[in-house]
């Protein structure tokens, strides 16, 4: 396809000058969005006088029809052209010869592919916003079927303190919910109308800004040329959202892969999410999960080209930016293939509950519980913790829990202990125990659950 800059040059681009600097096989996924601006922007020139009304209507007619074209499939991309604005454009002026030649009055495909991806992002927000939400629906359904479900909860990968598994999913919720916010916010800053920035300086032609933004649904014009299409920072913050969304799934996927384990056997995923071994017989194995957390590689990898790309850039466009978009839109892709994969492995597994109530069982989680205990009957916290310490030490001589220490060894160790450290550490009350807003007892976690609800 020939080039739109004719005139300066007395030769056309050599192929592989032109495969090189060709964005088409990437930006052609804008096409809708390319089209769709087009229009908007042709409406406009109509309607303040620029090319008269009725040649902007035959053209917006014409735009019209190529988007519903290449939609059918009767019309292909011509994979040729430099970009999918050229092919646009070209394809119209093969139509409608000197007429297409005018849409791109008062316009650059700088400000013009800064509006595509806008328009783009804006639409695969939504998408992800909504795959976020469904995952989200998954989990408070697994939380309420999960409230009364003990399991140790850890640090350092070390049983610590007695949760329920409802609890252990609702603080994924909370990172999820504020990944739709960061998602929204990004949204809400990208909603800005690059069009009319022109090549870098705007134009004198008595252009309606306000009008074209109104008609694509952007807030508003943006307020400086240059920096309307020579940043891609929303594009970065789009990444960078998308990481922390990949950081959540990924710490999740890990978690899962620990749970199927053996050595926790906590959830079993559905054979539908499971991949067997080609030699190992017995193999059952969580690859999507490890699939996942390797794909958050991926993202952060595009975090850093973008960051990268446009670090030592001047102002204002650059051919460099053109990288942009195979970067953002990885992340894009690979977000919501995670998303897909993920929902249904998680609402598929089932959870061994048992298995995660013998685990609570050892590791004396309720240490905390009976030092409590001790302070209630008076002692300062420092001297019941360490009490509780001595009591630990002298199960593991012994082989014990606490549940099972003789009271003679507890009162060896401190002369505050009497029958009613059996039930002060009773793990099912300790867990019931911990009502305080956040925690994992039950009317927390039910106002954890209401509050992911209302999210919702
Ligand atoms: N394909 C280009 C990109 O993705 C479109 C803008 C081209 N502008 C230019 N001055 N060469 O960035």
């Amino acid at each position: 396809m020939a080039q739109l800059w004719k005139g300066r040059f007395k030769k056309e681009l050599a192929k592989e000058t032109n495969d090189f600097n060709s964005s088409i096989s990437f930006d052609c996924r804008m096409f809708e969005e390319d089209i769709k601006g087009s229009i908007a922007h042709c409406t406009m020139l109509g309607s303040c006088g620029i090319i008269e009304k009725n040649e902007s209507e035959t053209i917006c007619s014409e735009l019209a029809k190529i988007l519903d074209e290449i939609k059918s499939g009767k019309l292909e991309i011509d994979m040729t052209a430099e970009d999918i604005h050229t092919f646009v454009e070209g394809e119209l002026t093969s139509r409608l010869n000197t007429l297409g030649k005018k849409l791109h009055t008062a316009r650059s495909r700088n400000d013009q592919v800064a509006l595509d991806i806008r328009m783009t992002l804006k639409k695969e927000i939504d998408e992800i916003i909504n795959q976020i939400k469904v995952l989200l629906g998954v989990l408070v359904n697994q939380a309420e079927a999960n409230k009364k479900t003990i399991m140790p909860g850890y640090t350092h990968l070390q049983r610590a303190q007695p949760i329920t598994f409802a609890h252990h999913l609702l603080a994924y919720c909370f990172m999820l919910i504020r990944d739709i916010e960061r998602l929204s916010q990004a949204k809400e800053r990208m909603n800005v109308l690059p069009l009319g920035s022109g090549a870098l300086a705007g134009t004198t032609y008595p252009i309606n800004r306000d009008y074209v933004a109104e008609l694509l649904g952007f807030e508003k014009p943006c307020e400086n040329s240059l920096d309307g299409v020579s940043d891609r920072d929303f594009c970065i913050e789009l990444a960078s959202d998308l990481s922390l969304v990949m950081v959540h799934l990924s710490r999740f996927c890990e978690e899962i892969i620990l749970w199927c384990s053996w050595e926790f056997k906590f959830v079993e995923l559905d054979d539908a999410f499971s991949t067997g071994s080609s030699i190992m017989p017995q193999k059952k194995n969580p690859d999507i999960a490890e699939l996942i957390r390797g794909k958050s590689g991926r993202v952060f990898g595009d975090l850093t080209t973008l960051l990268t790309v446009m670090k030592g850039i001047p102002l204002a466009y650059n051919k460099d930016m053109q990288e942009d978009k195979e970067a953002i839109f990885d992340a894009v892709d690979t977000v919501k293939m995670c998303l897909t994969a993920f929902t249904p492995m998680v609402e598929t597994m089932s959870v061994l509950k048992d298995n995660m109530r013998n685990a609570a069982a050892k590791g004396f989680i309720n240490a905390t519980d009976c030092a409590d205990y001790l302070v209630s009957k008076g002692l300062p916290f420092r001297d019941a913790y360490k009490a509780t310490g001595e009591a630990v030490a002298l199960c593991i001589d012994k082989g014990l829990t606490l549940e099972t220490l003789s009271l003679d060894d507890y009162k060896s160790i401190c002369t505050l202990f009497d029958d009613e450290v059996y039930k002060a550490i009773n793990l099912e009350k300790c867990v019931a125990d911990r009502i305080c807003k956040g925690a994992p007892g039950i009317k927390s976690v039910e106002a954890q659950i209401e509050e992911v609800k209302s999210s919702l």
